[in-house]
């Protein structure tokens, strides 16, 4: 396993992960020639494909995608303050057999650190609690993850706010804004907000609060001026169908895209039944890869119907459980603009390079 290559090696600790990886990386192999012939956001990309926030915690990451032809790269959510995540491991496979269902992630699932080979079966959770160098770190760094993208190449950002000592919801609201509007100073040329993380456990899941997500999309929005803002929300249960509507018609002012899904959370147990990751609040963490496709095709699907039946003009960020050039395909079938692999990156560096060959 230890040749394995990895944008982020699962067995080992974030900062290991941070300072050594990626690992084993073939970084000479893959190509974009030509003209880059699609727009995304107002920028020329060769594949309106590419990895979202999580993988990719340094330029050294976000710079080896771009050089495997991943065209549209996240930077790992970052915060204005330095920020310690979860205790090691961040990343265990789920025994899971396959869709990750509502009714199964009701109950509690088990899970190891053993990765099953075949990837159509690879359903993992992460658990990192968004850890950050602060600001005095990724300001710079960023600055070269921005300068590691080729022609046709996008660099995205993402933020989030962090609950400080006497903060109230307005000061929290804000400080989203802060970190959004250090990136764009950095020079990002399109900027996410993190809504959605379902592993911090004080910080809660923002998507379904709507005056949450208005408050910061507008203070973002302003903070920003011209560059692009997206969201990053998680999935909706169809008896919340009102609520993605109230809330998308609320930030369509204010958001160029949706990026969709995050996480699915479930109770996460080994196999005596026990917590499975140590820490508090962490018996509930963020499911991804395989047995989340379903959510995240379901979400793009609704997210263009409310689209096309308003006449919003916001791109759709198709992400959960793309492994294979055909999930790519069916993302695009299901009106996503833009599609994005975290799990299946992470075990096959060469998705890019499968999609492009299979179009
Ligand atoms: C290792 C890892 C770290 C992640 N960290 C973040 C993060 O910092 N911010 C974020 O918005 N999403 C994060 N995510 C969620 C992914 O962006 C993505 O929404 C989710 O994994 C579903 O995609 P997938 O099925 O392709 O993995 C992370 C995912 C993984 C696998």
């Amino acid at each position: 396993m230890s040749d394995m290559a990895y944008f982020y090696d699962p067995n080992k600790t974030f900062e290991d992960n941070c300072d050594n990886g990626p690992f084993n990386m073939d970084l000479t192999s893959v190509k974009n020639t030509g003209e880059p012939q699609y727009e995304f956001l107002g920028h020329k990309v060769y594949l309106p494909f590419g990895i979202p926030a999580g993988p990719l915690p340094t330029s050294k990451h976000t710079t080896a995608a771009f050089k495997l032809g991943y065209d549209v790269v996240v930077y790992k959510t970052q915060r204005t303050v330095p920020f310690t995540g979860n205790k090691f491991p961040h990343i265990l496979s789920l025994k899971l057999d396959g869709d990750l269902t509502l009714e199964k992630a009701a109950g509690s699932i088990v899970a190891d650190q053993n990765y099953p080979e075949d990837l159509s079966k690879l359903t993992i959770t992460n658990s990192f609690g968004m850890p950050s160098q602060g600001p005095d770190f990724w300001i710079d760094d960023l600055k070269k993850a921005i300068a590691g993208a080729g022609k046709g190449q996008l660099l995205i950002m993402s933020v989030v706010g962090t609950i400080q000592d006497g903060f109230t919801p307005d000061d929290y609201y804000n400080d989203f804004a802060y970190g959004a509007q250090l990136a764009a100073d950095a020079g990002a040329p399109v900027i996410e907000v993190n809504l959605s993380c379902p592993n911090v456990a004080t910080e809660g899941v923002l998507c379904y609060s709507p005056e949450s997500v208005l408050e910061i999309c507008k203070r973002a929005k302003k903070a920003i001026g011209d560059v692009p803002l997206l969201i990053k929300i998680g999935y909706y249960r169809p008896d919340q169908q009102d609520l993605l509507e109230e809330i998308v018609e609320q930030v369509s002012p204010y958001v160029a895209g949706i990026s969709s899904i995050n996480t699915i959370a479930a109770a996460v147990v080994d196999k005596d039944g026990n917590q499975a990751l140590e820490g508090e609040g962490r018996l509930k963490s963020g499911c991804c890869g395989a047995g989340i496709r379903w959510a995240g095709l379901e979400m793009t699907k609704r997210l263009d119907e409310i689209r096309k039946r308003k006449g919003y003009s916001y791109a759709i960020i198709g992400v959960g459980g793309v492994m294979t050039p055909d999930d790519y395909k069916h993302y695009v079938s299901h009106g996503a603009d833009c599609v994005m692999s975290a799990t299946g990156a992470m075990w096959n560096q060469y998705l890019a390079r499968d999609i492009k060959a299979s179009l």
